[in-house]
């Protein structure tokens, strides 16, 4: 059986899955619209970088990743305006520098060849280290740039063998230099952003980071939670003249409301029309907490029919509770 045959059918394709059920998944239209639009303009090196702003939990990772999956699946790849499609997520965890550098070509390398050659379950199942070259090299009989994947296999080992200076540069700048030498298009989705400036890190990514995203050819954007809340972080990303600055804001009324009543019926909880406004409304029209709050219901069994029942629920969910206080503090 190829790897391949042996993925189940999705009721919606992707490589990075995202966490929202498509009945729950509520509005945000507009951004994945633009971001998807900004992403194909990319082919006619009319795409700025541009930096996703919002606050935690108000659904930045889900833009990227429903983005991504349309992306990849929904353009062909045998189309010269093509672009390919990469979703990195920076980790929490410690990394030595090499260990970043392998992980960023290699994810990379594997969005690369999954796209070009139709292969998605490259991305889907992660393969690293000698698996995934020895898929690289199997891919190439079907692959129209071979000189490319060589490249990047040569970084590649490199990295490996510690035999290059800057690790992380030559993983950062691959996605330029690949894109610039054969003039195609890479978008690239930095997800997490905030991760890159863990004092557990002892290397240097941004000034690296920079030179990367100068190409027309490789437009980046960039989320993260902490870049969200800094004024002075966000005039900075501006100020270097690289990026676009764009708001993901708190959901409307309308869409907040719509989105209690989607949870509510997906998890089988009782809210009554009048109270999915006043909920969306509690919770700032933050996604994440409407959900939160409809769950605890559902879980709880309680229906929301008034707001001392809401105040109930607060209670119940320490979490929620202490986001409220922190918003009407
Ligand atoms: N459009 C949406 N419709 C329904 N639920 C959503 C939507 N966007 C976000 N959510 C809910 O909010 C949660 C958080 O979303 P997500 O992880 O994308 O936020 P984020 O902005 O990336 O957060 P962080 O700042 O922590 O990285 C999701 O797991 C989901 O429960
Ligand atoms: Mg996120």
């Amino acid at each position: 059986m190829s790897p391949e045959s042996a993925i189940l059918p999705k009721s919606v394709p992707w490589v990075i899955k995202p966490l929202v059920p498509e009945p729950v998944y509520t509005d945000r239209e507009e951004h994945l619209e633009y971001l998807y639009h900004a992403a194909t303009e990319a082919a006619r090196r009319r795409t700025m970088s541009t930096v996703l702003l919002g606050q935690r939990r108000m659904g930045k990772t889900e833009v990227f990743k429903r983005v991504v999956n349309r992306l990849f699946f929904e353009q062909d790849p045998e189309d010269p305006n093509a672009v390919v499609p990469v979703y990195y997520s920076f980790p929490d965890q410690p990394m030595d520098v090499t260990a970043f550098a392998v992980d960023y070509l290699e994810n990379l390398i594997r969005y690369y060849v999954g796209f070009y050659t139709r292969q998605p379950w490259i991305v889907e199942k992660r393969i690293t280290g000698d698996a995934l070259i020895r898929t690289v090299h199997e891919a190439k009989e079907c692959f129209p740039f071979t000189g490319r994947l060589d490249w990047m296999l040569d970084w590649h080992d490199a990295i490996c063998r510690k035999d290059t200076p800057f690790p992380q540069r030559d993983a950062l700048d691959a996605v330029r230099r690949v894109a610039d030498s054969d003039d195609s298009t890479i978008v690239v989705f930095l997800d997490e952003f905030q991760n890159i400036r863990l004092p557990r890190h002892n290397f240097e990514l941004t000034g690296f980071m920079q030179e990367a995203v100068e190409s027309p050819n490789c437009p980046h954007f960039v989320t993260g939670s902490e870049i969200n809340d800094s004024v002075q972080e966000k005039f900075s990303w501006h100020a270097c003249g690289k990026f676009k600055i764009r708001t993901l804001d708190a959901m409307t009324g309308y869409w907040g409301a719509e989105l209690a009543k989607k949870v509510a019926a997906y998890y089988d909880a009782e809210l009554s029309e009048k109270m999915a406004p006043v909920v969306a409304d509690r919770c700032g029209g933050n996604p994440f907490y409407i959900t939160t709050m409809i769950r605890q219901a559902a879980f709880r069994q309680i229906p929301i029919e008034n707001n001392e029942v809401l105040d109930r629920i607060l209670k119940l969910d320490l979490f929620l509770s202490f986001y409220m206080d922190e918003r009407y503090s």
